[in-house]
């Protein structure tokens, strides 16, 4: 992974205060007549905002024609928010092509699969390999660049936005080129391609690269790798567009640091952003809660990998959202105390600067049901005055700026690689997904108040007691090389279903499953027999708590213990499979390797996760009346810690945890700290020694 040559922050105009944290949001104020821009900023001033993010769809409007530039309108809003003391993240404005340039340029149009064009009408409808494009985004650039390269209010540069947001898989001639020339540097030679690919099968057999093509519509399963490599490729070729982007505003700007919103979230699974964080100056992130039961673990669980990506440096969160969102079936509102809750979390998990989407609610266009900093209903409005009410909480957070995160026992790996091959066509079950299965671990960590820090794979693992690599199906030697020493090293090491299976071509592994990691496991597996829709396996075994009976879902496997040292923690109690070993652990010197071979759920999780901490030595450090109902995280540096305390719930929890109160209410002068219906407390410690990684210079 490339790690940041020099990390960067904002550059935060003179006067403004040392230490402080970021608070703003998109702001788009050519959506408005100017009237209402001075009123945008007394209203910023008053919620606290001293960051906006300028310009990110104003192309058409700064350059109406080819050769006609208007910069009159951005040169008075820069003016206007800069002597309010509001900082720009000015955008490159690129993200939207403008009709003109469509019209002339309609060579620049996405093509999906099926050979359709994507039409102007919506945004980012541009190819990332089109040279023409690359030539006009870079002209709007080089132009913006320039004329704000002095600009007092300039603190950093917005690239695009969220690329890859639609224009991820273009399949046009102009991708079709661009992969040849991916997979040339890939592959060197085309017989490295053709084994590489397994080409062999079905005939496929490459004799020029000009033969090789995207995976566009075929008549049955395209070629797995293939499509592997086109996913590569693909991220790939928005970050060369980033990249393109960057070095020419680091010519011209070399003052100004440079980001781009990331998407960690959901099932926004396109960019490997773990191969993108080391070329931005620092990492930027938008969240946007996807509903459902685990909502609240899933934007902990981004927010808490965002910090991964960065290192456990602190980062930016550039958009989420005050309430509703607009693109989902049904929108709802958030609850009372959700907005400052759902912000604070990102805070907790590194978040440096806490921004929104948007700033005013649009009036017109497909956002306009989307919520705001200021809403339809005006600044008089419950969702204003959170907002208000977060913009005071973040300036009493000042001191947390720029602490990084306390490493914690425990590390959920993330592989873009496993989500992407284990998730591809033709498999012995379609039904399994990775990003649920990994949400479902950290849930059930969660659950048992335990720390744990979602990392991407490649981070160094060391220092992490317990390594928990769900659904890690591609594993490369160099990979199975790094766990084997993880455990050899007295680590802990617990994988599930479908992991060790293929190599990085998504070969497989032969000899039996699970692999590269059987070994290592001490087991050996056949057949795999995942379930069908509907079929649930009962478990039981000893880390099972008494009279629960656990359940398993989507998969199976047909265990061979092969190592005798290995423990039988579970066993099938019904199914074809009743009898079997259902979770292995194999112990290894002072480590282990455990394999679950089923879905068992962030319930399911706890008495096996319960079982595994105990054995690692790793306990919750929050008191046990708490764990569970209190999310904890922490941030620090050289001499303090700062505790998050985040309740999960919607009662009061009250919590026995001593420390300098930064934010939060003692209730009692022997320092319990009561947390409001989902609210945050921080807590500042001095007396705390984690090993704290280099904060950003
Ligand atoms: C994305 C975009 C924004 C806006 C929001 C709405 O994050 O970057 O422009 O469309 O979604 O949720
Ligand atoms: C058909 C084809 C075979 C193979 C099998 C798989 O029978 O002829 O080549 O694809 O399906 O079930």
């Amino acid at each position: 992974m490339p790690q940041p040559r020099s990390p960067r922050w904002l550059r935060w105009p003179a006067a403004s205060p040392e230490q402080r944290l970021g608070y703003g949001a998109d702001y788009n104020p050519e959506q408005w007549p100017r009237e209402v821009w001075a009123d945008d900023v007394r209203l910023m001033r008053a919620a606290g905002v001293n960051i906006v993010s300028l310009g990110i769809f104003s192309w058409a409007r700064i350059q109406p024609r080819p050769d006609a530039w208007d910069f009159g309108w951005l040169d008075e809003v820069m003016d206007l928010l800069h002597a309010g003391g509001i900082a720009v993240d000015l955008a490159t404005a690129t993200a939207s092509p403008p009709p003109w340039l469509t019209t002339a340029h309609p060579e620049i149009l996405p093509v999906t699969r099926t050979g359709a064009t994507v039409w102007p009408g919506a945004r980012q409808h541009w190819r990332p390999t089109s040279p023409v494009f690359r030539r006009y985004a870079l002209r709007l650039v080089r132009a913006l660049a320039e004329r704000y390269v002095d600009h007092p209010a300039l603190a950093a540069w917005h690239v695009s936005n969220e690329l890859g947001c639609h224009n991820l898989y273009d399949y046009s001639e102009d991708a079709a080129a661009a992969f040849r020339t991916w997979l040339r540097d890939r592959y060197g030679t085309l017989d490295a391609l053709n084994a590489a690919w397994g080409t062999a099968f079905w005939s496929q057999l490459y004799g020029a690269w000009a033969q090789v093509l995207p995976p566009r519509l075929a008549a049955s399963h395209p070629n797995p790798t293939q499509q592997l490599d086109f996913m590569r490729f693909s991220s790939d070729a928005l970050k060369d567009h980033l990249l393109a982007e960057r070095d020419l505003l680091r010519k011209i700007t070399p003052d100004v640091p440079v980001t781009t919103n990331f998407m960690v979230m959901g099932e926004v699974k396109g960019m490997d952003y773990a191969a993108w964080a080391g070329e931005v100056d620092f990492v930027a992130n938008d969240h946007y809660v996807v509903p459902g039961p685990q909502a609240r673990d899933e934007l902990s669980f981004s927010a808490n990998l965002t910090s991964g990506i960065a290192g456990g440096r602190p980062w930016f969160l550039m958009e989420h959202a005050t309430s509703a969102v607009n693109w989902q079936p049904v929108n709802l509102p958030k609850l009372r105390g959700e907005l400052l809750r759902d912000a604070l979390t990102h805070v907790a998990h590194g978040a440096d600067a806490v921004c929104f989407f948007q700033w005013r609610q649009s009036v017109a266009g497909a956002e306009k049901y989307h919520s705001a900093m200021v809403p339809h209903a005006g600044e008089d409005s419950d969702v204003h005055r959170a907002v208000v009410e977060l913009g005071r909480v973040l300036e009493r957070l000042a001191p947390v700026a720029g602490a990084c995160r306390v490493p914690a026992p425990v590390a959920v790996l993330f592989d873009w690689q496993s989500w992407w091959a284990g998730e591809l066509d033709s498999h012995p079950s379609s039904r399994l997904r990775y990003r649920a299965e990994a949400l479902d671990w950290y849930s059930a960590l969660l659950a048992l108040g335990v720390r744990a820090d979602v990392v991407p794979a490649g981070t160094p693992l060391a220092g992490h007691r317990v390594v928990v690599a769900p659904m890690l199906h591609v594993v490369s030697r160099d990979r199975a090389e790094e766990l084997r020493r993880h455990v050899d090293g007295g680590g802990h090491l617990v994988t599930t279903y479908f992991s060790g299976i293929v190599d990085e071509n998504d070969h497989v592994w032969l000899g039996g499953y699970p692999g590269a990691l059987r070994e290592l496991l001490g087991i050996r597996i056949e057949e795999f027999h995942p379930l069908p829709d509907g079929e649930v396996v009962a478990l039981d075994g000893d880390p099972l708590a008494p009279g629960v009976v656990a359940t398993g879902t989507l998969w199976t496997d047909r265990i061979d213990v092969v190592d005798p040292s290995v423990d039988v923690l579970a066993r099938y109690a019904s199914g074809d499979l009743a009898g079997r070993p259902a979770i292995t652990r194999r112990p290894v010197g002072d480590g282990s390797a455990t394999y679950v071979s089923t879905r068992l759920g962030p319930d399911g999780l706890v008495p096996v996760l319960s079982r595994l901490l105990a054995a690692a030595g790793v306990t919750s450090e929050l008191p046990p009346q708490v764990r569970g109902r209190v999310e904890l995280t922490l941030r620090g540096r050289e001499g303090e810690t700062f505790l998050f305390l985040v309740n999960r719930t919607a009662e009061p929890v009250a919590v026995p945890v001593p420390g300098e109160v930064v934010l939060g209410h003692v209730s009692s002068p022997d320092g319990v700290v009561t947390l409001q219906p989902r609210g945050v407390a921080v807590l500042r410690r001095t007396d705390l020694r984690g090993r704290i990684p280099a904060g950003r210079s």
